[in-house]
């Protein structure tokens, strides 16, 4: 099979490029590297840097590509909060060149990686496709409304069409920035090197996230790229298990063998309270379920930052 991976340098783009390319499938990668890293691409994997919203260098990769998963997106909340104008010209109108791109090319198939986070503050838990959206920050509308272009072209021009709602990704290759890093990789190495960790809200740590392993994500993103009768579907990625932020240092702490230095924090961090996939969907859809425990995920993560990586 020929792939395009947009954002293909990025975490979750290079677990999928990697896996494709060693299972024998031509690959190309599109990523313009404003938070890629090309070097951890297997040298199989074609790459070419550019801009998802460039048509032309699309149509060019695009010829003979059967499936497209699409990926190329900033994706920091509180960043989305600063420059929603930049949100909403990547993700949204990304999308739209990546759906008339593929259109124009044949593409058969196109992939796309929406967020958990379109969900917003929701009363029950854990949270089926169904439940309506209300998405709380650009971020989160940016991906809604990418999701509704994915659908509406799609179904104009025929294209399959499958979009993965992942929450909480975490694993080896998770970049951790200096502004606004995602918690696991940031609580991971603040306790690893014995700094401190800030709790917020009232209790502490309260805060609830679906944490799904990275390996778990790439093989739903394999699963749904090549399972026939999913055309259409809208399902999520997590692992359907309800994480509190407390109950998250407390494995990290088991998992590094170091104690947590908790700084507690009563003002609210500004996410929504609770997070938690139903998976049930995606079990049914794509024959798939999650397989590495946060436990299991956690003493990886700590075995490598022990290695210094
Ligand atoms: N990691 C998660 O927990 C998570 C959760 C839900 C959804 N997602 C979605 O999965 C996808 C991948 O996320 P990730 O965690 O790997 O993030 P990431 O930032 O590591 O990867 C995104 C990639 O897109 C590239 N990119 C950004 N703007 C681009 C542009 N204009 N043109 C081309 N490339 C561009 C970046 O350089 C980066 O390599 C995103 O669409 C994200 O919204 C991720």
């Amino acid at each position: 099979m020929r792939t395009l991976i947009t954002g293909g340098a990025g975490f979750l783009g290079v677990a999928l490029a990697n896996r494709l390319a060693a299972e024998g499938h031509a690959v190309y990668v599109l990523d313009d590297l404003t938070a890629g890293d090309r070097d951890r691409l297997d040298p199989r994997v074609l790459f070419t840097r550019g801009d998802v919203r460039d048509v032309p260098r699309l149509w060019s990769l695009l010829a003979g590509v059967q499936v497209v998963y699409h990926l190329a997106a900033r994706v920091s909340v509180p960043e989305s909060i600063l420059y929603p104008v930049d949100y909403n010209a990547v993700n949204t109108g990304g999308t739209v060149s990546v759906m008339s791109a593929a259109r124009d090319a044949g593409v058969r198939r196109v992939v796309f990686t929406s967020s958990g986070t379109i969900y917003g503050e929701q009363t029950t838990q854990p949270i089926v496709e169904g439940a309506q959206p209300r998405p709380s920050n650009p971020y989160a509308v940016s991906k809604l409304a990418a999701e509704h272009y994915v659908r509406a072209i799609g179904d104009l021009y025929r294209i399959e069409t499958v979009i993965l709602r992942i929450f909480n990704a975490y694993g080896p290759g998770q970049a951790v920035p200096p502004a606004h890093p995602p918690v696991i990789p940031h609580f991971v190495r603040q306790i690893t090197a014995g700094g401190s960790v800030v709790l917020h809200g009232n209790p502490p740590g309260g805060q609830t996230r679906d944490f799904v392993h990275v390996d778990d994500v790439v093989e739903a993103l394999c699963r749904a790229g090549a399972t026939g009768g999913v055309t259409g579907a809208t399902l999520n990625i997590g692992s359907g298990v309800e994480t509190s932020l407390a109950d998250l240092i407390a494995a990290i702490e088991r998992a590094t063998g170091r104690e947590a230095q908790v700084l507690a924090s009563p003002e609210q961090s500004g996410g929504v309270a609770r997070m938690c996939a139903d998976i049930r969907a995606a079990r049914t859809a794509l024959d798939w379920s999650p397989s590495v425990a946060l436990a299991d995920g956690l003493a990886g993560l700590a075995a490598l930052a022990r290695g210094g990586r």
